[in-house]
């Protein structure tokens, strides 16, 4: 995984020299009638493409539903050595996203094969979809693809695909393409930066080794970068964040990377804050053994804050952005913080402990706070927050919250881009009631129902009356089952929707 390059080209389909061509088709039956037959038609006017995969769309066994996948050898009239036939579904219900994923499934049905080149061709057209965001995208799926999570076997083979080359029609606007295309390279090595860290288990990567991840990438991609520990957390009086910390021999990291553009030197200032658990026990709450080896992604939210930030360093957005990464490990320990304590968080709200698994809001609070203090106009959390919220939306949607609607709006405009799915969840009174306690201002914890609403409005007190977008990403960044375009494992969620959040201002 890592090395793959890539490619535009403008050359005609059938004169390129490859050993894997692969193209697009979709299904044009518009019959609502169940036995109604799918009519796959290729997104290509080549005439040789269209010649050699003709016999097989006319037989009925390629549908072209989404990310099906056909493998043609020696296909007459073709440079090519193989054609692949990539299905996107309905004509109608096409997407660039569904591009995203078909060029994922391609590379994802070429590495296995050992196969180690791979062409790639961009749809001529496709209703409501720019040809340059349908490049970007395909790049991005692309990289998404090449990963694989299996760096610690030893019998791993590389099997990464070499070269990837996007084939594009020869009549497009070849500037627009060519930056799509660069971005899209940007992005999808972003996404593998997050996915590479949150892959680590607890024992490779400790706040400690986080914070030298991130200050080497913030050196590379031309970020300041300042990784603090114990006595800033003492100084700054990050009580809540020190807390969690407290019951492991690791010691935390503050991690704060700097994106400050030349010239720029008013307007917004964007705060990124993400939870670095780099494993969560649950504390002296501790968790059921149960997956509890999961919790080593316990820190996806901080890296998609840090994968975003390094697409942010290399895109150059004309804005301001502060990322702030709160690693901690959650052990149970003689000096672990424990039920019943209560600690005093930077912002001097008190704050009552009723379980030692709630860490996350303890860490992000001190966190949004340190982001206000630095002048922060705008705030964004990540984080794998609760459990409650992978019941309420499953697999299939992030959580996100919002304290601000004009700021919620340009994330839903994000949303578009990035094809991320995330769900707004609501915030309100009725929620905070739930987290006052009896003995300090607030407390951990708001009881079983609801519990990702109640975790955001907990954050939602250290956001204060700044503009605050809150992501709980616990159900989506860890793939459970492995799709055609995505490995089983990290899923880097989060970063390319920040990214695009970030670009908005
Ligand atoms: N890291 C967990 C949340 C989580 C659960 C992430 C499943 C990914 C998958 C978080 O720190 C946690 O333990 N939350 C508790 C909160 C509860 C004690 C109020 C939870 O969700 O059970
Ligand atoms: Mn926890
Ligand atoms: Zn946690």
């Amino acid at each position: 995984m890592g090395n793959m390059k890539t490619q535009l080209s403008f050359a005609s389909l059938s004169e390129i020299k490859t050993e894997l061509l692969a193209v697009l088709a979709v299904d044009t039956q518009t019959s609502k009638d169940r036995d109604a037959k799918p009519q796959p038609a290729l997104l290509t006017t080549d005439p040789a493409v269209v010649a050699a995969a003709a016999q097989v769309l006319a037989s009925g066994e390629f549908k072209a539903g989404a990310n099906e996948t056909l493998l043609l050898h020696a296909p007459a009239g073709l440079a090519a050595r193989r054609l692949l036939l990539v299905g996107l579904g309905k004509q109608a219900k096409a997407t660039v996203h569904l591009v995203r994923n078909a060029a994922g499934t391609s590379v994802r049905f070429t590495k296995p094969r050992g196969i180690k080149e791979l062409v790639f061709s961009l749809p001529e057209s496709l209703t409501g979809s720019p040809l340059h965001a349908m490049a970007r995208a395909a790049v991005e799926g692309a990289f998404v693809g090449d990963f694989d999570p299996d760096t610690y076997r030893s019998d791993r083979k590389d099997q990464s695909v070499q070269s990837f080359t996007l084939a594009a029609p020869a009549n497009a606007d070849k500037k627009a393409l060519e930056a799509a295309f660069a971005e899209g390279v940007i992005v999808g090595e972003s996404q593998n930066f997050t996915r590479t860290l949150v892959n680590e288990p607890g024992n490779k990567l400790t706040p400690t080794i986080l914070g030298e991840r991130a200050a080497a990438m913030a050196k590379e991609v031309g970020l300041k970068s300042e990784v603090f520990s114990t006595e800033k957390l003492h100084e700054l009086k990050m009580g809540a964040f020190w807390s969690v910390s407290q019951g492991s021999a690791e010691p935390p990291a503050l991690i704060v990377l700097r994106y400050e553009p030349e010239g720029v030197k008013d307007g917004p200032v964007l705060g990124l804050v993400g939870k670095g658990i780099t494993f969560d026990t649950g504390g002296i709450s501790i968790k059921p053994s149960d997956s509890m080896e999961k919790m080593k992604y316990d820190m996806a939210g901080g890296a998609a804050m840090l994968g975003a930030m390094r697409a942010i360093a290399l895109l150059k957005p004309r804005v301001r952005v502060i990322g702030i990464v709160c690693a901690a490990e959650n052990m149970p320990d003689g000096k672990a913080y424990k039920p019943g304590d209560v600690v005093t968080a930077m912002s001097g709200k008190s704050i009552d402990i009723i379980n030692t698994d709630a860490e996350g809001r303890l860490v992000l609070a001190d966190g949004l706070t340190y982001a206000r203090q630095l002048g922060v106009t705008h705030l964004i959390d990540a984080a794998t927050l609760t459990g409650a919220c992978v019941v309420a939306l499953g697999m299939i949607n992030a959580g996100a919250f919002a304290n601000d609607e004009a700021t919620y709006a340009k994330f839903e405009g994000a949303l578009a881009t990035s094809g991320e799915k995330f769900w707004r969840l609501p915030l309100g009174d009725e929620y905070a009631d739930l987290i006052k306690s009896d003995i300090g201002d607030i407390k951990n914890t708001g009881g079983r129902w609801g519990g990702a609403c109640t975790a955001a409005e907990f954050l939602k007190v250290f956001a204060e009356d700044t503009p605050w977008i809150h992501l709980d990403i616990a159900g989506l960044a860890w793939v459970e089952d492995s799709r055609p375009y995505i490995a089983k494992g990290p899923s880097g969620v989060g970063v390319r929707s920040i990214l695009e959040w970030v670009r908005s201002f």
